[in-house]
């Protein structure tokens, strides 16, 4: 697992844009006080999925109004249908590590 940042640099209800090893993450704080990590890049097309808006534990794209749910990567509704891969986190003495292995089986 890779170390990102400190818990308190990603307040809840808020993403962060971490690249990891060439891999840009969106680094997600949920509403359910869980962190989540996802592929830095709507499945419909290449904007940042971490500008988008954040709602319990799902991600909004903010160019067409897709919506990601953080544990699956699934869209909740169009015009995405593809998952975004999602990564696992750990939280470990007030910092945040990922892994980049996907947990949903999704490849970019
Ligand atoms: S670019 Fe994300 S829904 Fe279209």
């Amino acid at each position: 697992m890779i170390r990102i940042c400190a818990v308190e640099d990603v307040p809840k209800g808020t993403a962060i844009s971490a690249a990891v090893d060439g891999t840009q993450l969106a680094l997600v704080h949920g509403e359910d006080d869980q962190f989540y990590a996802v592929y830095d890049e709507c499945s419909h097309a290449a904007v940042a999925l971490s500008e988008g808006e954040i709602e319990g534990c799902t991600l909004e794209c903010w160019l067409h109004g897709s919506r990601f749910d953080l544990r699956t990567g699934e869209p909740t509704g169009l015009p995405a249908t593809e998952p975004v891969p999602v990564y696992p986190v750990e939280v470990r003495d007030g910092d945040i590590y990922v892994s980049l292995t996907p947990s949903n089986g999704v490849t970019r």
